[in-house]
């Protein structure tokens, strides 16, 4: 009996004299292990007869129990004075400036976004989204492109299949932005306008083609609305978007399915040492027109698929690639760079956070 107390003396005082983590564990080990000394006394009590095991068993248990609890409380304070230790030696000022200032840049895509809905903003139109999955209907159908239309072959979609269908819908990845016209007639009342930045999809890739881009939707219904008003908001934005009086516009004759009638804008540009420079007269001599949007009076049609009477409202739409944008106005000439990631691009086309787009400031940063 003796010997188990003066067993557990020992070990309970080698325990608690142990100053390392390592040196504890192979106390546990010599103790609790396998063939540790308490384990092996423990296993005694098999073969003991039933009054022996009287005798000794509880003295045996209350040295496990007694071993188990100081390791337990010697690990817990070894590893509190570590974790102490550690947190004196580690010790971070949070008020010293940063050694390596941050890396990041807003992208060109992004920057212009900022500049046309403070564009718009300044004429009254809010910013309106959609999904990027998109429903074959919103895309295609209520914007008069029905399923046997060969403007739907030309949009190389990238469809979901049979396995992905909402509401007996095929999906899709959106071909453009007008999709956000449908839902924004659908579910707001007129008077409306709107523009709509976002991702769009086609199954195209070249060197001014990607398989994702960014198109800006512009959409207004009202009474009375004429092709007028089109074109006065259209120069109205490319003026304060290049920061020239001098943009000129020309409206041609095309066709969309969703527009009637159609027109494609031409803006005139500069040859500037080489370069073209958006603005200037686009039949002077060293100028010239350059294709820039599609655009056109809302059709009838795509009013009446959302629920409103064409005789009541009219409108007009614009579509125009944002990436052409800022490559217009940036100076950029390969589309695919766009979407690279890579940091000495970011560093040399991107923006600073706190070049934010203001009217008053300028949006041309
Ligand atoms: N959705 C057309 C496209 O992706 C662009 C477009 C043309 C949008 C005319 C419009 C529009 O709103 O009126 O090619």
């Amino acid at each position: 009996m003796t010997e188990i107390t003066s067993l557990k003396d020992g070990l309970v005082a080698d325990i608690e004299s142990t100053d390392t983590l390592d040196a504890l564990e192979a106390l546990r080990v010599g103790a609790l292990g396998k063939s540790g000394v308490v384990t092996g006394l423990l296993k005694t009590l098999g073969a003991m007869t039933p009054e022996e095991r009287q005798a000794k068993g509880p003295a045996i248990h209350e040295l496990r129990e007694s071993v188990t609890a100081a390791i337990t409380a010697r690990k817990a304070a070894l590893e509190t004075a570590a974790l102490d230790a550690r947190l004196a030696a580690e010790r971070l000022d949070m008020t010293l400036p940063a050694e390596v200032a941050p890396q990041g840049s807003v992208h060109p895509v992004s920057q212009v976004m900022d500049e046309l809905a403070e564009i718009f903003a300044d004429l009254g139109f809010s910013v309106a989204t959609g999904p990027e999955i998109e429903d074959d209907w919103r895309n295609f159908s209520a914007l008069n492109i029905p399923e046997t239309h060969p403007a739907r072959a030309m949009h190389d979609t990238f469809y979901f299949g049979d396995n992905y269908q909402v509401d007996g819908k095929a999906m899709l990845l959106r071909t453009h932005t007008s999709p956000v016209q449908i839902r924004t007639m659908v579910s707001e009342a007129p008077p409306i306008r709107i523009i709509a930045p976002g991702r769009v999809y086609r199954s195209d890739s070249d060197a001014t083609h990607t398989p994702m881009f960014h198109q800006v939707e512009g959409l207004v219904i009202d009474k009375g609305i004429t092709l007028g008003h089109l074109k006065w908001t259209l120069e109205t934005f490319l003026k304060a978007y290049f920061e020239r009086e001098d943009m000129v516009l020309r409206l041609r004759p095309s066709y969309f399915p969703f527009t009637e009638p159609s027109v494609e804008v031409d803006v005139g540009f500069t040859w500037v040492n080489g370069q073209r420079v958006m603005g200037g007269s686009g039949d002077a001599e060293n100028g010239g027109w350059m294709e820039l949007l599609g655009s056109g009076m809302v059709h009838p049609a795509v009013i009446r698929n959302c629920g409103l009477d064409p005789d009541e409202w009219q409108g007009f739409a614009f579509g125009v690639g944002v990436d052409r944008l800022a490559m217009l106005k940036y100076g950029m000439n390969d589309l695919r760079a766009f979407f690279d990631g890579d940091l000495r691009w970011l560093r040399h086309y991107g923006f600073s956070a706190l070049d934010v787009p203001t009217l008053s400031g300028g949006v041309g940063a």
